[in-house]
């Protein structure tokens, strides 16, 4: 089959499959091959991968990228030597690409791709797959800035009217323990939601040291965690899940402000970028009700990662999938049932909507909640009220000036008072 009739024969079949309302995977014909990308081979790309090619009997990883040719190859190392997924692993020297304009190349060979970069780069090879027609699965946050998030959000849109599937990694959506939990909570089993605590306290990350032949640019690339521009900061970063909760027990309603207190107190080397170690901020929803967040990565402290939903007849934990009235406890998520881990959940549903037609778009949950998370750090750094509109109103875009080896400054750490939110 030509490129141009195998894409059609992929939507047709999918198109059909929907009018028709087949189970997912009801294909006639042979060439039916989903054929898989990869951007971003470390960690979790690498579990996305996997996840990916279990999830659906006709899939392929044909064509991988990473910035860091070492790291890819690392990723398909690892793939390779896994049993059940060896034989779906058709990766060649002609389809592994590198540098910062490799997702282009590996957009030309693929159906479904994985975004798995820092999230820096999610706009724009979220943008660049959905324009191109490609089903995409996309790491959590999917933006760092404003602009970024504004972009994810078109971008959401466009890939409604492309037919296109977009299945975001805030992965605990997937998760049934907690679907069923939230259900509960939207049924009124504890009320109406007044208040929602969230932390986020772990302690510190990797850090992947230095090299004198790299440029400053590699060096922030390898160690992207601790520049602004290219993770958000630890509170979109990592906290973002949180704040997805939080959209998402809220029903989709977003706050009008938030005040934030933040700052570092043990990442002072400046090997550690700009960013901060500790936040606690309070959002406000135009009903009254509050979310309060606290999230903090330092050594030597208590660790502690929750969701604690205060209801007027109640409260509801979500990592721990129960439900409590003043009385006592009224209900918990059966520890005895067998759930499916949510990182294979993401793929399984994300390959069945492609196969019937019925396509995931979870982008604008996900630019809103990675918008939460912009707003908390952004009070945090000004010491300021800062209100939703004043968020939406900004354009504020951390990109460098240009995507190159080479030179690049290390903004300052935010001081409150003196920082300002563009
Ligand atoms: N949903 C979850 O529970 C979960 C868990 C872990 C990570 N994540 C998310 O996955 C993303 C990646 O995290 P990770 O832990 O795998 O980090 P990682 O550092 O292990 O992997 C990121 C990879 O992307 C590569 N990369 C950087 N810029 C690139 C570019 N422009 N083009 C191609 N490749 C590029 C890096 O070289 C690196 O190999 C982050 O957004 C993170 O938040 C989500």
């Amino acid at each position: 089959m030509s490129e141009s009739t195998r894409r059609a024969f992929i939507q047709t079949s999918a198109a059909a499959a929907a009018s028709l309302s087949l189970v997912p995977g009801a294909f006639a014909a042979s060439d039916d091959t989903l054929r898989v990308g990869l951007v971003g081979c470390g960690g979790r790309g690498t579990g996305a991968a996997k996840q990916a090619l279990r999830a659906d009997p006709k899939v392929k990883l044909v064509a991988m990228c990473d910035a860091f040719m070492d790291r890819l190859e690392d990723s398909l190392r690892e793939l390779n030597g896994i049993k059940d997924i060896k034989d779906k692993i058709a990766v060649t020297p002609d389809t592994k690409f590198d540098g910062f304009d490799g997702y282009k190349k590996l957009l030309e060979q693929v159906d479904v791709v994985l975004l798995c970069t820092p999230p820096g780069f999610r706009p724009i090879h979220l943008r660049a797959a959905i324009e191109a027609g490609k089903h995409v699965f996309c790491e959590k946050p999917v933006a760092v800035d404003v602009a970024g998030a504004k972009s994810v959000m078109e971008t959401a849109r466009l890939a409604k009217q492309k037919n296109v599937s977009l299945c975001s990694g805030y992965c605990y959506r997937y998760d049934y323990a907690k679907r069923e939990t939230v259900k509960r909570i939207h049924d009124g089993a504890i009320g109406d939601v007044s208040a929602m605590h969230i932390t986020y306290l772990t302690g510190p990350i990797w850090h992947r040291g230095n090299d004198p032949k790299w440029s400053p640019m590699e060096y922030q690339m390898r160690n992207w965690y601790y520049f602004t521009w290219l993770s958000g900061d630890f509170i979109v970063e990592q906290h973002c899940h949180n704040f997805d909760k939080a959209n998402w027990v809220f029903g989709g309603k977003m706050p009008i402000a938030a005040t934030g207190v933040g700052g570092r107190q043990q990442r002072r080397d400046p090997k550690y970028g700009h960013i901060y170690d500790h936040f606690a901020v309070t959002l406000e929803y135009a009903n009254g009700a509050k979310l309060f967040s606290f999230c903090r990565q330092m050594e030597r402290c208590d660790g502690n990662v929750n969701d604690h939903v205060i209801g007027t007849r109640g409260s509801a934990q979500l990592m721990a999938h129960s439900i409590s009235s003043p009385g006592g406890k009224d209900w918990e998520f059966g520890s005895e049932t067998k759930v499916k881990d949510m990182y294979q959940v993401e793929h399984d549903e994300l390959f069945a909507g492609i196969r019937s037609g019925k396509f995931i778009n979870d982008g604008e949950n996900a630019a809103n909640s990675t918008l939460m998370a912009l707003l908390a750090r952004e009070s945090a750094y000004c010491g300021k009220r800062l209100t939703w509109k004043q968020l939406l109103a900004s354009n504020q875009n951390l990109a460098p000036k240009q995507y190159a080896w080479g030179p690049i400054e290390t903004p300052p750490v935010p001081t409150p008072g003196i920082y300002t939110f563009a």
